[in-house]
């Protein structure tokens, strides 16, 4: 194919800004307009092929690892070369092999409870007639249960020191003057210029920051450095104490070793642990807001969902583990995950041509299977704009080409089983035991705040009270 599919006659500055302030809206324009593929073009970065045929999403997803590469991706923040997103070829499999464990199977049950309790915390300081937004809320929960789960801190200064850390770091660097500065001159170049500034302000540990630093990326910079400098103290600890009984991802990956013996090294582990953090935070506080969002908008969906929550959990209180395990509750998740994905797509860089269902894609290109358009597709979806949980229960599969929030093939999330128990947990808890409703002119509207799709008031709701769990527990029927 010599021509890419056509996409929107606008400059690629105009492109970015109107992705970036109603992403949603601006790909609906652009699938109305072009069909299943069109070509987007951001500021410094190549032709982005944007796929939503389900055909074209399995080929990329099936691509084998020297069709693509990854150490480009366009994110403007220094989240460390040497962590999983950025890696390729073998050694990116290898680290993958090394941190999947960690973040499945039984450990997953010993993590349900932490996260209960963490938002159990959170929710005691809501009080009765309280109006405030959501966001703030789901974020101190999964940088908490981040915190406590990867890193195994518990309770107290340090814990308390790397919350504040992350949020000035992230906050400071997920802003909309970074996301126009990355506009104009690209996101790689805005990542390495802050690398090198954390670099710079690393080298002077342990004596800690200099007190003159004025300038903002300075100060973001010394943030990024400390948060290395407590994970390199973390890790010296965790070397030389012997594991016991801890359980925590940090923990199990200092006793990892790759199929040669070796173990990981501190600046790659250090990488990896930085790129759990921010992958598995801001992703899953987006998601549960949307979820939330979806569920307290429709009492039919909230009163189904109570009535399976108070079965499961007749005495009021919520067992963690037994939460994974409530098909009503999974189904929500899923459908609001199929409705507003908090990635709207997965990009690969191709160095190899890929032939898609309207012609080939060159090499040079970033092909991107676009989420959010795929679980819109009126062909795989009826009444695509409709919160329908019912879609999701029952034993049929759904293809993992049709629906994709955490991403397919062999990059596909790590933290997929992780996320999925934390949000059940978290909704659970609040469901269970929280009277929540939407604030009158919540206006919840779809925005990319940093790397991900945030609603744009935080999400507004009114905290009336406890909730009591009610007596009468009949189930509705499944309406398929
Ligand atoms: C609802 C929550 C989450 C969503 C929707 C989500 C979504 C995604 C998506 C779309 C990708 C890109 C996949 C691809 O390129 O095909 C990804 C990658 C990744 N995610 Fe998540 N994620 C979530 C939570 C988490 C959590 C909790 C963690 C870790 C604790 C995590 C760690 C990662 C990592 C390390 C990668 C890079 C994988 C690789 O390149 O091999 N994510 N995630």
């Amino acid at each position: 194919m010599n021509e890419l599919p056509p996409g929107p006659d606008l400059h690629p500055l105009r492109q970015g800004m109107r992705f970036g302030a109603s992403p949603f809206g601006f790909l609906d324009e652009c699938a109305r307009r072009h069909g299943d593929s069109f070509t987007l073009r951001l500021p410094g970065d190549p032709p982005r092929i944007v796929c939503s045929h389900p055909e074209d999403v399995r080929r990329i997803f099936a691509l084998e690892p020297d069709h693509y590469v990854s150490h480009d991706v366009s994110i403007p923040l220094n989240l460390g070369a040497r962590g999983l997103l950025f890696l390729d070829g073998e050694s990116h499999l290898a680290d993958r092999r090394l941190m999947v464990p960690p973040l499945h199977g039984d450990h997953l049950e010993g993590y349900a409870r932490l996260i209960q309790q963490v938002t159990a915390r959170r929710i005691a300081s809501f009080r009765p007639g309280d109006s405030f937004a959501m966001h703030p809320e789901m974020q101190w929960v999964t940088l908490s249960v981040i915190m406590t789960c990867v890193f195994g801190l518990a309770e107290g200064h340090r814990l308390e020191r790397l919350r504040h850390l992350t949020t000035r770091w992230l906050d400071g660097t997920l802003t909309p003057l970074v996301f126009l500065v990355s506009m104009a001159v690209t996101a790689t170049r805005v990542r390495r210029f802050l690398d090198r500034a954390a670099a710079a302000s690393q080298a002077r540990y342990p004596e800690g920051p200099a007190p003159w630093r004025l300038l903002p990326w300075q100060r973001l910079a010394d943030a990024k450095a400390e948060i290395i400098a407590i994970l390199e103290q973390e890790i010296a600890e965790c070397r030389v104490r012997p594991p016991g009984d801890r359980r925590d991802v940090m923990a199990l990956l200092v006793s990892a070793r790759y199929e040669d013996g070796r173990a990981l090294e501190t600046g790659a582990l250090i990488d990896e642990l930085i790129m759990l953090l921010v992958g598995g935070h801001e992703t899953t506080a987006n998601a549960l807001c949307w979820a939330l969002r979806h569920i307290l908008a429709r009492p039919d969906v909230l009163d189904r969902l109570r009535a399976e929550l108070d079965e499961a959990f007749p005495g009021g209180k919520v067992d963690a583990t037994k939460a994974r395990k409530l098909p009503y509750l999974d189904a929500c998740i899923k459908e609001s995950m199929r409705l507003t994905p908090i990635a709207p797509a997965v990009g690969r860089s191709l160095i190899k041509p890929l032939p898609l269902e309207r012609g080939e894609a060159p090499a040079g290109t970033i092909v991107w299977p676009c989420i959010y358009l795929t679980h819109r597709r009126p062909d795989l979806w009826p009444a695509p704009e409709e919160f329908r949980p019912e879609r999701f229960l029952g034993e049929a599969k759904v293809s993992p080409n049709h629906f994709f929030p955490f991403g397919g093939g062999r990059r596909r999330c790590i933290g997929m089983a992780f996320a999925s128990l934390e949000m059940q947990v978290v909704l659970a808890e609040l469901l269970m035991t929280c009277d929540l409703a939407l604030a009158t002119g919540s206006r919840p509207t779809p925005i990319m705040r940093g790397i991900t799709i945030s609603p744009a008031d935080g999400l507004r709701v009114v905290f009336a009270g406890p909730r009591r769990p009610t007596k009468s527990t009949t189930l509705a029927p499944n309406r398929r």
